[in-house]
C-alpha cells in the first residue's frame, strides 16, 4: 500500500472522522460507487443483472471485527439468508464472508461452526462460500478454520494475499484441499516484518504465486486483480491450463475492462457488497488508489 493510502487509512480510522463520514450523507454517497445498497435485496437486484451479461457473482453481507456473539449470530443470519436468495433466484453467486464478523478473534468457536453452518446452507444451495482474508492477526486462524471446514465439506474457497511474507507456504498447503484460491495483491497495510512494502514487490510476489496457482489443477484458481500486467499475465497461463479458473473484480472498479473480459470470452466474477457496515471497506478501497484520496477529501469537505 502506498504511503498516501496508509495515512489515509490512519485518518479514517479516528473516530471524529469515521462519525462524519457515516452520520452525514457524504460517505454514503460516495460508497455508492463500490457497494450495491445496505439492502440484501439491492444485491441481489445487482447479481441479477451482472449474471444477466455474463458475469458470475459473490455476494458481501459487510461487517467484520464482531465483538458480540448475538451480532456474529446475526452475520450468520444474514449469510444464510443470502444463499437461500441466491437459490430462491437462480443466481449464478456464491457468498463472501470475513471470519471476524462471524466472531474470529472474539469466539472462534462460534467462528467456525458458524462457517460450517454457511458450506452446509450452500453445498444443499448448490454454491459455495469464499472465506476473505483480514489483516494478519487473523491469517493463522482464519486459515486454521478454513482448514478444517474445507475438509469436511469441500465447498470452500480461501483469499491469500500475495503481499505476505507466508503466503507461497500456504498456497501450498492448501491447494491440495481443492476449493478455490484467490490471489489477492491484500489490502490491509501491515508491517515490513509481515509483507513486503513495495507496490512493485508485491507485483513481482503476485506472479510469482500466480504461475504457481496457475499451475496447480487440484485447486480452482479466482485471480483476483485489476492490474492491466497481472491480467495479461494470467490470460496467457490460462492458455495452458485445462482445468477452471476465474478473473475476480470488485463491484464498481474498471468496469469497462470487466465488460472487455466478458466479451473475450474469460470467466469473470464480480465481488458485490452491501449491507450498513459500508465504511472500513470503503475506507480500504480508496487506500488503494491516490486519486481516490480527492474523492474522500471532497466528500468530507463538502459535509462539513
Ligand atoms: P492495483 O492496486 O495495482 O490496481 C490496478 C488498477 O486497478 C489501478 O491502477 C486502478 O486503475 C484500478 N483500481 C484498483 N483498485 C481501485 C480502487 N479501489 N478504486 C479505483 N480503481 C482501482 N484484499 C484482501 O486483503 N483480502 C481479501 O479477501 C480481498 N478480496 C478481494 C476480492 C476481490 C474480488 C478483489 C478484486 C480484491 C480483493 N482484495 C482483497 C483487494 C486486493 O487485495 C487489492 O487491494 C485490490 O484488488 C487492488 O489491487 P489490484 O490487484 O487491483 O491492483
Amino acid at each position: 500500500m502506498s504511503t498516501m493510502g496508509k495515512a489515509l487509512l490512519a485518518v479514517t480510522e479516528r473516530s471524529s472522522v469515521r462519525r462524519m463520514m457515516t452520520e452525514g450523507g457524504a460517505g454514503r454517497r460516495l460508497s455508492r460507487r463500490f457497494v450495491a445498497g445496505e439492502r440484501l435485496e439491492d444485491a441481489v437486484a445487482v447479481a441479477g443483472d451482472l449474471n444477466a451479461v455474463g458475469m458470475r457473482v459473490s455476494l458481501d453481507h459487510l461487517g467484520e471485527h464482531v465483538t458480540d456473539a448475538a451480532d456474529a449470530a446475526a452475520a450468520r443470519d444474514a449469510y444464510l439468508a443470502a444463499i437461500d436468495n441466491i437459490a430462491a433466484a437462480g443466481l449464478d453467486a456464491n457468498i463472501s464472508v470475513k471470519l471476524t464478523q462471524l466472531g474470529l478473534g472474539n469466539d472462534d468457536g462460534l467462528a467456525l461452526d458458524s462457517l460450517r453452518a454457511l458450506a452446509t446452507r450452500a453445498a444443499a444451495a448448490g454454491t459455495t462460500v469464499s472465506v476473505d482474508m483480514e489483516d494478519s492477526v487473523h491469517t493463522e486462524a482464519t486459515i486454521d478454520i478454513y482448514e478444517r471446514v474445507q475438509r469436511e465439506e469441500g465447498n470452500l474457497g480461501l483469499a491469500l494475499q500475495a503481499y505476505l511474507h507466508r503466503t507461497e507456504g500456504d498456497l501450498a498447503r492448501l491447494t491440495p484441499l481443492g476449493g478455490h484460491i484467490r490471489l489477492c495483491k491484500g489490502a490491509y497495510a501491515e508491517p515490513p516484518e509481515v509483507a513486503v512494502q513495495r507496490k512493485s514487490e508485491v507485483d513481482t510476489r503476485f506472479d510469482h504465486l500466480l504461475g504457481i496457482l496457475m499451475a496447480a489443477e487440484s485447486t480452482m484458481p479466482a485471480v483476483a486483480t485489476h492490474d492491466d500486467q497481472r491480467i495479461s499475465l494470467t490470460r496467457y497461463l490460462a492458455t495452458t491450463r485445462t482445468a477452471p479458473w476465474e478473473f475476480q473484480m470488485l463491484y464498481g472498479v474498471r468496469t469497462g475492462l470487466q465488460r472487455e473480459l466478458v466479451a473475450a470470452g474469460h470467466p469473470l466474477r464480480i465481488y458485490v457488497p452491501y449491507g450498513d457496515a459500508w465504511y472500513p471497506y470503503l475506507t480500504r478501497r480508496l487506500a488503494e488508489r491516490p486519486a481516490n484520496v480527492g474523492f474522500f477529501l471532497r466528500a468530507a469537505l463538502s459535509h462539513s
